[in-house]
């Protein structure tokens, strides 16, 4: 499922207290949007649209914007998000009041939309038979408005609803702009305060002209459009800079996109001052060590620790089947293996890490409640405090795709930034079962000739994540005139957005034979070939 199309369909449940955001007003040098979030599940979306527009914002949930928290930040426009909320309870969420005093340009969005009503003077209502989830349609009135410049070109636009409130009396100085069957306030504003207030969701796929409602909100609001990458890199090398001093920063290197430009940043920022550990856990793919080392020492002159510590994973590894325990085997040993080289790096008083913005923003659950463990994931949190660093979070403002943008800006070849994601835990998670030496050998050499076909074929970037997992059974078959008793093999690729849901990829009968005969051929210890059709819910991507 894309994350375009989440069904915003809103959470019932109350927005998240002590939620952790991005806290720091990181751009004095851009002009900047303030998102105050309601609890939608869909307000990253926004940030999305308007990053698209290389417009600088931040999302703050409303606990924290008060009208010092808006002094501070000096934001040129605002937008309230939706929320699970009804603006009809007692205590539910506003925004500041003073908010609508200080001359902002203001777009409210399904819930914002009806605080904003509700604190200007209109009415709102709960239910009672105009609630509206899914598609809808909005018809303009006579009326032109400038944030609805080039819509309705025919005649009527799909926008995606997902209310049970609804407006139900305008505020003083609002008009109406455009109806749909089940909210005649669909589109409202007050043009000469710049307030606009909309029922439905401009920032999801199914608003499928969403993107210039924003486009004009910021225009009219004066933003220029001038956050890009090439402005980032320089400022989030000055911020670095600011922060460490002259002290010394570790930090850990997988080779995957985020920790990759992590380091080229920092390298860029304080160039010896950074050391890199690179724990090579034994579990890797073909040539994988090799390419990460000499990619940082050769082509960036990054001071890096490759740390072989092969023998001690796989050996701790022996005998280990079930893969909860695998998990927490890699997990323990990399973070005792971590510290001790992070240990001979002298006077380091900093941990960088590749946190990313939806990292920061998820990091407390809709739900607030516990949730079932599917898999231990592998990372090095509370590392930092167990060593006593301070953290440095250069991506923490990013989202995936704007990360790549800089690892491109920063001149990280294609082959690294396109690389689709490996695990933690690598490939033990892909070797059901007790892992040897050998069966790692063979998964090794599978897993390269199937990339390899991917990539002859022109199927690597549509493909989420791809790979082999060999497994736990051996199938007899005859080659030539001989009977063979080897392993047999999955091969497994996906697409996804965000690795949270994923599809099976819908490789040609071709392709699935063609490959399939390479690896039998090629791969010595293989004699069947398997492919794994499983979505992911009900399957997860990795095998274990
Ligand atoms: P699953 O198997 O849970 O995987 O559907 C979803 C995505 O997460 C990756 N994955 C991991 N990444 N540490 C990581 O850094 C881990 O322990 C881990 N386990 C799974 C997986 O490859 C897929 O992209």
């Amino acid at each position: 499922m894309e994350d375009e199309d989440l069904p915003p369909s809103l959470s019932p449940l109350a927005p998240r207290p002590g939620a952790i955001y991005s806290g720091a007003m990181t751009s004095q040098t851009h002009d900047r949007l303030l998102i105050v979030d309601f609890g939608s599940q869909v307000t990253q979306l926004i940030a999305r649209r308007l990053r698209e527009l290389n417009v600088y914002c931040e999302i703050h949930p409303y606990q924290n914007v008060d009208a010092a928290f808006l002094r501070a930040m000096a934001p040129k426009a605002v937008i309230l998000s939706g929320g699970p909320d009804s603006v009809t309870r007692e205590g539910s969420p506003r925004a500041p009041q003073e908010l609508f005093e200080m001359g902002l340009p203001v777009l409210g969005i399904c819930y914002g939309q009806q605080t904003m009503m509700t604190q200007l003077g209109g009415r709102v209502e709960s239910g009672h038979g105009t609630a509206e989830f899914g598609r809808a349609y909005v018809t303009p009135s006579e009326a032109k408005l400038d944030i609805l410049e080039g819509w309705f070109a025919e005649g009527r636009e799909q926008v995606w609803m997902s209310h049970g409130d609804h407006v139900a009396e305008i505020a003083p100085g609002f008009e109406v702009f455009g109806t749909s069957p089940g909210a005649p306030f669909a589109i409202t504003a007050d043009p000469k305060r710049h307030f606009y207030a909309v029922q439905f969701h401009p920032e999801v796929h199914h608003t499928p002209n969403g993107a210039l409602l924003y486009e004009n909100f910021v225009k009219l609001a004066g933003f220029k459009g001038d956050w890009t990458m090439g402005a980032y890199r320089e400022e989030a090398i000055e911020r670095i800079r600011e922060q460490v001093g002259d002290r010394r920063v570790i930090c850990g290197l997988s080779g995957g996109v985020d920790s990759s430009v992590t380091a080229i940043l920092l390298h860029e920022a304080i160039g010896d001052q950074l050391t890199c550990v690179f724990v090579d856990h034994g579990l890797l793919r073909k040539n994988e060590a090799q390419e990460v080392v000499s990619m940082f020492r050769d082509n960036y002159n990054i001071q890096l620790i490759h740390a072989d510590e092969s023998a001690l994973f796989l050996g701790e590894l022996e005998g280990v089947s079930d893969p909860e325990q695998k998990r927490k085997t890699i997990g323990r040993l990399f973070i005792d293996v971590f510290q001790k080289h992070a240990d001979s790096i002298e006077g380091a008083e900093f941990l960088a890490q590749g946190t990313l913005y939806p990292d920061v923003i998820e990091s407390v659950s809709f739900s607030g409640g516990p949730s079932v463990t599917i898999k231990s994931h592998h990372n090095v949190g509370g590392l930092p405090e167990k060593m006593g660093l301070k953290l440095v979070e250069p991506l923490r403002e990013l989202f995936k795709d704007e990360v790549r943008a800089l690892g491109r800006e920063l001149g990280l070849p294609q082959s690294f930034i396109g690389r689709h994601p490996f695990p933690g835990p690598g490939l033990a998670i892909r070797c059901p079962g007790e892992i040897t030496a050998e069966k790692l050998a063979i998964l090794r050499e599978a897993d390269a000739v199937y990339i390899d076909q991917i990539r002859k074929h022109g199927l690597y970037d549509e493909i989420w994540q791809a790979f082999v997992a060999i497994l736990p059974v051996r199938t007899v078959g005859v080659m030539g005139d001989g009977r063979t008793y080897d392993y047999a093999c999955a091969l497994r690729a996906v697409t996804s957005v965000d690795g949270m849901t994923a599809d099976y990829y819908p490789f040609s009968h071709d392709f699935l034979g063609e490959t399939a005969t390479r690896i039998i051929n090629e791969v010595r210890g293989i004699n069947r070939v398997t492919y794994d059709v499983t979505s992911k819910p009900p399957g997860t991507i990795e095998w274990e």
